[in-house]
């Protein structure tokens, strides 16, 4: 994961994309079903069966699951009446939901078909819990809710990346009409003064609204109301991060660390769906990390959805990304281990342990390299003659479909340009290692005879 969203959603530069790519055509089989329906396939069809085969796991809902337990602790500090759960929402939207109702441009890169898996070209797995929004909002049930989903994104490999992930997502509301005087600003700094305190050390530098970082809707929201609505939303999330880590520093008592003050900082940041919008960063064993995207929903979304007098805040979180710290969990793709080795050592969120791995199986390291095909555009184009061509998500969709969870992580170790024709070459470096076994070198090598041969058939390179 980048981050609840990243790059993808943030519309940031994703440092791992080598090219703007389109994807090449694929085997389309002659009618898609998930969940109980049928998609017909079109050329924008890209999701494989070994994909929609996470569908039924919902790891957010398996009891005693990190990712469920993760989830509890994050719905125990939004509590209902004022916040609806929402759990088993479907995975399968419409590109409508995932991008436009959040107002996603039409050439913003989280659309593109290297990055998300298209059903057909109206239908997405959902990239993100937001994709909801717009139907909850409508749906008006509550104040607040939160969403917990199972996600899908096509990434990189390696011990923090999976095409599956779950996130969360929260909202609270106010209501002009229902408050006195349409006062929403009294009223969300009066339920601010009810929330607890808490004993994080917080860097919040920046002003709640700059005009041109993070502008306020000024045709909408007076200043007053986004100030105290901004130190709500602070102050609940900063509560829900005091909950989760003082339970994974709890467990640290003793160590030195342990008896400093968890540092958090709040910095700004760009979502198409929030304004102003900002990112939470944990200070977390020497490094910042960042946990949450949230900001003040745009209120175009809240007029489409028919509560034009409701406006307030909105979160997103990653829930594998804190689940491996709160557990101390190495490798995502042990989530999805079925081993009683890995699922027997949790329990409830009263008593959360770090993960004791069990043994470390040898690494198996396999290179691959090969000359990306010429598009027809290459005379005299030099680099940018292949810049059509080969985009790395599409690479690891063909290792991820060859070994599944016994690949590890892919990198690219070395990359050039043929100095007269401009075609170029990429090496990558395949790490074959199983989480639960000692992998054969034979099997490892069938694995990587799969990949190559895949690589050349769908992607069209030349191997060296
Ligand atoms: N959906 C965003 C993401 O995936 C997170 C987010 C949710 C940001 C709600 C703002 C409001 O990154």
């Amino acid at each position: 994961m980048d981050g609840p969203g990243g790059a993808r959603i943030s519309g940031k530069h994703h440092d791992r994309v080598l090219f703007m790519a389109c994807n090449r055509a694929t085997t389309t089989p002659p009618t898609i079903s998930a969940n109980g329906n049928s998609y017909p396939p079109d050329s924008w069809t890209n999701v494989p069966p070994s994909i929609l085969s996470y569908l039924p796991r919902k790891l957010h809902l398996q009891p005693s699951h990190p990712v469920s337990i993760t989830r509890e602790v994050i719905e125990s500090c939004f509590p209902p009446p004022t916040y609806t759960h929402y759990n088993d929402l479907d995975p399968i939207v419409s590109v409508y939901e995932n991008f436009d109702s959040l107002n996603f441009p039409p050439d913003h890169p989280g659309r593109n078909r290297t990055d998300t898996y298209y059903l057909n070209k109206d239908t997405v797995l959902r990239t993100h819990s937001s994709a909801h929004e717009a139907e909850i909002f409508r749906h008006n049930k509550s104040a607040g809710y939160t969403i917990s989903a199972d996600v899908y994104r096509r990434d990189a490999i390696d011990r923090s990346h999976y095409p599956v992930f779950h996130q969360m997502e929260g909202a609270r509301m106010w209501d002009r009409r229902k408050v006195e005087g349409g006062d929403v600003a009294r009223v969300a700094r009066e339920q601010l003064t009810q929330l607890e305190e808490h004993d994080l050390e917080v860097e919040d530098p920046n002003p709640t609204i700059h005009p041109e970082r993070n502008p306020l809707q000024a045709e909408h929201h007076r200043v007053e109301e986004v100030e105290a609505i901004a130190a709500h939303l602070k102050r609940s999330l900063e509560l829900m991060v005091n909950e989760l880590f003082s339970r994974a520093k709890r467990r640290a008592t003793g160590d030195a660390a342990a008896d400093e003050p968890l540092k958090v900082r709040w910095v700004e940041a760009y979502f198409p769906f929030t304004s102003p919008s900002w990112e939470l960063e944990v200070f977390w064993q020497g490094d910042w990390l960042e946990i949450l995207g949230c900001g003040i929903t745009k209120q175009d979304i809240l007029i489409n959805a028919n509560v034009p007098n409701q406006l307030g805040w909105a979160f997103g979180v990653g829930l594998e990304r804190l689940a491996m710290i709160l557990f101390s969990i190495p490798d995502i793709r042990l989530f999805w281990s079925k081993d009683p080795r890995f699922l027997g050592q949790f329990s409830t969120a009263d008593d959360i342990k770090p993960f004791v791995p069990f043994s470390k199986h040898p690494a198996c390291y396999k290179d691959v390299s090969f000359w990306l095909r010429s598009s027809s555009s290459a005379a005299g184009g030099g680099l940018r003659s292949n810049s059509q061509d080969f985009h790395e998500n599409d690479m690891m969709e063909i290792v991820r479909d060859v070994g599944g969870d016994l690949v590890e992580d892919v990198k690219m170790i070395d990359e050039f340009a043929h100095p007269v024709s401009g075609r170029k070459s990429i090496c990558y470096r395949i790490n074959y290692r199983s989480l639960e076994r000692t992998l054969k070198n034979e099997e490892a090598d069938r694995l990587h005879e799969g990949v190559r041969t895949r690589l050349v058939e769908k992607l069209g390179v030349e191997l060296r």
